[in-house]
This record gives C-alpha cells, structure tokens and sequence, in this order.
C-alpha cells in the first residue's frame, strides 16, 4: 500500500532518486517518542471537538499505547519508503487500527506543526540531559579548587607568566564560564516552551481544535504559539540551541588546551590518570590526553554545526519549506557530541593529579611579583607611573644579573630607587602575594573560597 500522505492529486509515485534524497526517517525516528505523545494529545482535543467518539479515543490511544511500545521493542520499524517519523508512524497506526479509524488522526494537524513542536520537546529534554552533564563537570572543577585551595600558580596573560594566582582561583574561573552555559540553557528552555501544536501547515485549523490544551498536555509552561505562520517557520530556537552547545564545547575546550599544556613534560603541572590517557602504537613511553584533544577538535564540529544550521535559515522566506529539514541533523549531532564528550571530560578532570611542588615553584618565576614591588612603592605614596618605572627597573637588573626578584641585595634596590628599603621584601614571597588581593573576585585564599562556595550553590540549585 502507499504510505505517502498526499498521494491523491498524483497519477504517477514518487521516483526512486527522489525518495532517497527526501528521506529524513533515518535521523528523524528519533523524535518518534515525542510524535506519539503529540498524537495522543491531538487525539483528546479531537473527541473534545465531537470528531472522534468515545469508543474511538479508547480505542485510539490503545493503537497508540502498542505502537510506542512497538518502536520501543524494535518491532516496528520504518522503511526508506515511509519518508520521515510522521509517515512511518502513521502507516503502523494504520496497520494497528485499520485505515477507518487510523485515518481519523490526521485532521487538523500537518507535519510542520507537528515537527516544530517534537523537535522543540526533544531538544528540551536533552537541554536537561546537558545541563546534568555540565553540573558534573562543574562538580570535578570545585573537587579540584577543594583539593588545593592554598596552592599557588603562574597567572598568565598572553601565555606569559603574569601575577601569581591561586591555582584554585584558576580552575574556577572556568567553572564560572560554566555556570553561565548552565543559565544559558535555563534560559533557552524558558523562551522554548510554547507549543507550535495547531499552527497546522501555516495558517492554524478550521476544526477548532484546542491547541492549549495540547500544549498543557505536552509541557510547554508558556502555551501555544501566538502565531502559526512563526509556528511553523521559526526555528530560532534550534540554532539558539545549538549557539548554546557550541558555547559549552568552546568554553570546555579552553579547559581541554590547557590540560593539553599542563601535561607536557615542560609544564608538568598535571598528571593524567592511566584511565582517561591513551598511548601510541609505535612509541612505548607516550602517554596522550586524547581526551582534551577531542574535546579541543569537537568544539569545531559544534560551532560548524550552529554556522551551517544558519546558513540554512539565512534568507528563507515563510512559512515551512522544505530547507527546514536540514535543521535537525546538525542539532541532533551537537546533542549527541556533548552527550559523548561531557562525561569522559569530567572522567578525566575529576582524577588528574596536580603537581602542587611545580606549580609553587613557577610561581614567582618570570618576575611575576614585579606589580607587588610597584603597589607596594604606591602604598609608601610614590606615584603609580614611577612606581612602575622602578619595578621595571628592578626586573632590568635581575635580567643583567641572571636572578629573581627576591634576590636583589639591599643596595641593588635602594640605586633603583630611595624608596626601596628592605621591608619591599615582604611582598616578595608567593605565599605573600596572593592574600594580599582579597577584594571581592580576587585571587586571596579568602576571596577565592567565597567563589567557591558561589559555584557550590549554583551547581546545587541545577
Ligand atoms: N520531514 C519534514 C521536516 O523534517 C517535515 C515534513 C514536512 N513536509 C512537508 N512537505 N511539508 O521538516
């Protein structure tokens, strides 16, 4: 039998060519789940309207009751033949409830309402899917900031060694960067959460069907669509989503490129654990951080997914065409990417080792103490343009000599400048330098433990 759902105004069946490029079922029988609760709600709102009897409703949503089930099992399963979710699952409520009552759903309703609302509801779920994953990541960055909130670190502004920072500080300044991709999809979710359900093709039904109701029935908080032309045609939402995802795997890739740096034997600031590094075919010794690698690289398939989803929509004119099919595979791919991605992530950075030795000692490296010398000539009230012309001074002669700033002798401070006397000294250690910075954001062991216990309480409230 023909299972096209506008056969009628043609004499010839669709050429085999056309058939293969027109097919969306193989990534689109995804969304089945989500097509099946559509058809039960449009069912209701259906015997509501007087179109459907009683009996039939009971006897619908028990066709539809064994075909989720059916889909669920494998037992049902669609054909290249079937073109995409809507049809397939069409012809198996056919094949369940016979075509007198299984030819009742259709009405009212056209596959671009009912794409636009399923691929809303699948998208919601795997929002909160992500946003789980997200907070297990966050977790493993506060364990980290837990495990060493006194270790300090070469702060780096242009991959140069700039001002100690405490190493805790660090890690959650990528943990804040998560926290607002968190909030992101909060808010993505919120703006999603109208039902397209009744928009119909375009221009709504005359059967008038009820379509709060069915946005009631399917979770959407904030009703049905204020417009069916926007109904159907918009798709803001799936490249906002996928703007979204692509955020959360740019961000996650700053982290992967410094985990990348860090594990190198000439930074040596971490050490992977055996379970989430791998090793090379030919060379015995390698031990590898693929896992940051592919989070660095997958952050390019997310952010091409997002530009071609734009691409897409750039110039179509309204209402639904068909160009709108191309929406969903590169969000179904960036859904999948994190899902895969995330965990195996947050593996690898809830079990690294810091080599707390190495990073206090690169601390004061690179004269990265010479701000201290210049705030502190400041606090003696020398003006903040000399005051940086001596620090600068100072690391000029510790550069000649081959020496740290610590390491200048009484007399070499004092020829920089008169207001350099010995007590200088006491802004020149590491476990000097950072509690010194204790206003609000700030690297001291005090601020930093008020940052964390702000990324406690937000992870806590996802
Ligand atoms: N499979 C289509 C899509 O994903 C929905 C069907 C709408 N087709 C149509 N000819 N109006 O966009």
């Amino acid at each position: 039998p023909d299972v096209r759902l506008w056969g009628g105004r043609f004499a010839d069946g669709p050429a085999a060519a056309l058939e293969r490029l027109s097919a969306s079922v193989h990534f689109d029988m995804r969304l089945a789940p989500y097509d099946i609760a559509g058809s039960r709600a449009h069912a209701r709102v259906l015997h509501r309207r007087g179109l459907l009897t009683a009996d039939e409703l009971t006897r619908m949503l028990a066709g539809l009751d064994r075909l989720a089930a059916d889909v669920e099992s494998g037992a049902f399963t669609a054909t290249v033949a079937d073109e995409d979710v809507h049809t397939a699952l069409e012809r198996g409520l056919l094949e369940r409830l016979g075509p007198e009552l299984g030819g009742k759903l259709r009405a009212g309703r056209s596959r671009n309402d009912q794409v636009a609302t399923l691929f809303r509801m699948y998208l919601r779920d795997h929002a909160r899917t992500v946003g789980g994953l997200l907070a297990e990541l966050q977790q493993a960055l506060v364990g980290l900031a837990e495990a060493h909130p006194d270790v300090a670190m070469p702060g780096r502004t242009h991959l140069q060694h700039a001002q100690p920072v405490l190493f805790a500080h660090h890690v959650l300044a990528h943990a804040q960067a998560l926290s607002r991709d968190a909030e992101r999809l909060r808010q993505w979710d919120e703006r999603t959460a109208v039902s397209p359900y009744g928009s119909g093709a375009l221009a709504g039904s005359s059967l008038g069907l009820d379509p709060e109701a069915v946005a009631a029935e399917l979770g959407f908080e904030h009703g049905s669509s204020g417009n069916s032309i926007d109904g159907t045609a918009a798709r803001d939402f799936a490249a906002e989503f996928a703007f979204v995802t692509a955020m959360i795997g740019v961000d996650v890739s700053r982290i992967a490129e410094e985990v990348i740096l860090w594990a190198t034997k000439e930074f040596s600031f971490v050490t992977l654990h055996d379970s989430f590094s791998t090793g090379s075919s030919i060379m015995p010794q390698k031990k590898n951080p693929d896992i940051a690698e592919l989070a660095r690289g997958k952050a390019g398939r997310l952010l091409g997914n997002l530009t071609g989803l734009l691409a897409t929509l750039k110039a179509l004119p309204l209402a639904y065409n068909r160009d709108l099919q191309e929406d969903k595979e590169p969000v179904f791919d960036s859904v999948d990417t994190l899902e895969v991605l995330l965990p195996a992530f947050t593996g690898m950075m809830a079990t690294l080792t810091v080599n707390r030795e190495r990073l206090e000692e690169l601390a004061p490296a690179g004269f990265s103490l010479a701000t201290d010398i210049a705030e502190w000539l400041v606090k003696q009230g020398v003006p903040f343009r000399v005051a940086h012309e001596s620090a600068g001074e100072c690391v000029k002669v510790c550069e000649a000599e081959g020496i740290e700033l610590d390491q200048l002798t009484d007399e070499q401070f004092a020829k920089v400048s008169p207001h350099l006397t010995p007590e200088v000294r006491t802004v020149l250690t590491v476990p000097g330098a950072p509690p010194a910075r204790d206003a609000r954001g700030g690297t001291a062991p005090a601020a930093v433990a008020v940052q964390l216990a702000e990324v406690r309480a937000d992870v806590a409230a996802q």
